[in-house]
């Protein structure tokens, strides 16, 4: 029986006391050493590790073999099939050689091991039993390592393509290819990028692509953004500082660069870093090190840095709030991402892809749209890009139509026509309402909270309507006196 602590092995020999020779040396290992299968001919040895894929930890073979396929071509095609697998070849030719050459050979091919074994049907073990087994134990740790190894490997693997999936870029419009064509090629190479676009146009998106494409995909990927950083805390979040550096740091501090060394930085909002901080910056990406605060000796570190703005950054330049050095050194690379209303028709696919993405999470049926409706979204400005087109999505699904139409549309968009009779209502209701803006929200929120209870079946339906977490809602209701 399998105690999973088992060294299964595949035994490859033609020779039947050969055969006898390798079982009666394993014999008191036998325990825990397992010759599962024997076969004598190469390819029947990769049809076997084939069909048992991952089950074999240690082949054993002979180095000559009838049928063809046999030493390092058979070690080549069993290390391909399965490259955790440890090979140990058993050769007479080692006997009384010291021909390291074809030793190095057979190491070269990708064999664990070889030993040696007499030439003839002469002795009862193989010429040294010993080393024999011990090369067996030894490979069998080294393909439990790989194998462990290829395993978190695979799983690192699987995340990133889940990473992938999720920021996905959606378009195909000409730009669109083109923008992906730049990610494609700019993430091969390690040179710092500076991404410009307005608001809402996936430039954060794009920043995610190139990292999770390139080598250093496997390492750290931090965004930071510059702008919502309050000033006196951007040099300590970014560089880090020492314990004792100054009152109150009572413990290291490492920056967020230091977190970031061997992978990518993301840097939102570049040009709000202030000036202090944009000339430690160029430090980081000229020389490789920091500068920490209370520490004399520098810090080396290793990142990509791929800066973001929807600022017109030159004119920073121009006006020397942003240094000129600095820019050319983050310039190195420059993408545009370009606005939505530029790329029309990636609209309609950007509506499909969200409304199917917001009816799975909603568990709705996902509803179609008309032709009318889908010509307002299509010639609608969307100063705030792919971002104010997602969220316009969002809100067209908390009604429960099956067919969007333009109401729908204009409502999501918030903007009612005047001619429409809703319209009309709200504004007979403010002319006989005209109060503060805070009392005015919270009649409003009043009244639609409790439309939205009388017109659902239970709490938790009315609070998935408003959008609130169920712990919200009742916190609300009770806020407004409802409970
Ligand atoms: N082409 C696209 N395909 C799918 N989703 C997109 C696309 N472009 C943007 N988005 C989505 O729109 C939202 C805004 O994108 P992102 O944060 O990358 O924009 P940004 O340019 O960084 O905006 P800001 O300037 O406001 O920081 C995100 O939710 C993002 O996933
Ligand atoms: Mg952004």
């Amino acid at each position: 029986m399998s105690t999973g602590n088992d060294i299964n092995i595949l035994l490859v020999e033609d020779e039947e006391f050969d055969v006898i020779r390798v079982r009666k040396t394993l014999e008191p290992f036998a325990d825990r050493i397992k010759i599962v299968d024997v076969v004598s001919d190469g390819n029947d040895a990769l049809e076997m590790i084939k069909q048992k894929q991952s089950f074999f930890d240690v082949v054993i073979m002979d180095f000559n073999l009838s049928g063809g396929l046999m030493g390092e071509k058979l070690i080549q095609a069993i290390k391909e099939i399965e490259p955790s697998v440890q090979i140990i070849v058993i050769t007479k030719m080692t006997i009384n050689i010291t021909d390291y050459n074809f030793a190095h050979r057979l190491l070269k091919a990708g064999a664990f091991w070889y030993c040696t074994k007499y030439p003839g049907d002469i002795e009862d073990y193989i010429y040294q039993p010993t080393d024999f087994v011990l090369s067996i134990l030894n490979a069998n740790e080294k393909s439990r390592i790989e194998k462990a190894w290829n395993k978190s490997n695979q799983k690192l693997i699987k995340n990133i393509e889940d990473i992938l999936i999720q920021k996905k870029i959606i378009g195909d419009s000409q730009s669109i290819q083109y923008l992906k064509q730049e990610i494609s090629k700019y993430s091969q190479s390690d040179v710092n990028i500076l991404i410009s676009g307005a608001s809402g146009t996936g430039k954060e998106l794009v920043a995610y692509n190139i990292h999770y494409n390139s080598s250093r995909k496997f390492e750290n990927f931090i965004t930071i953004n510059c702008g919502s950083l309050p000033q006196e805390l951007i040099e300590s979040e970014l560089f880090g500082y020492e314990k004792g550096s100054f009152t109150g740091a009572d413990k290291r501090k490492p920056g967020l660069f230091e977190i970031a060394h061997n992978g990518t930085v993301f840097l939102d909002e570049i040009t709000e870093l202030p000036l202090s901080a944009q000339v430690k910056l160029l430090r980081v990406i000229q020389e490789g090190e920091l500068e920490k605060i209370g520490r004399t000796d520098k810090v080396k570190v290793n990142v990509r840095i791929i800066a973001a703005t929807n600022r017109n950054i030159e004119e920073e330049v121009k006006a020397k709030r942003f240094r000129e050095d600095l820019y050319y050194r983050l310039n190195v690379i420059y993408i545009k991402v370009p606005d939505l209303k530029e790329r029309k028709t990636d609209i309609p696919i950007l509506i499909d892809h969200f409304l199917t993405f917001y009816s799975q999470n909603m568990g709705k049926d996902k509803p179609t749209i008309n032709s009318k409706a889908l010509d307002i979204l299509i010639n609608y400005s969307w100063n705030g890009n792919v971002r104010e087109l997602k969220n316009v999505v969002q809100r067209m699904l908390f009604v429960d139509n099956s067919v969007i139409d333009e109401q729908n549309v204009l409502r999501a968009l918030g903007v009612f026509s005047y001619e429409n009779e809703f319209s009309d209502e709200f504004e007979s209701f403010f002319k006989n309402n005209e109060l503060p803006l805070s009392q005015m929200e919270k009649m409003l929120r009043e009244k639609y909270f409790v439309f939205m209870r009388k017109n659902s079946d239970s709490d938790t339906e009315a609070a998935k309507k408003l959008g609130l977490a169920p712990s919200n809602y009742h916190r609300m209701a009770k806020e407004l006196g409802l409970k």
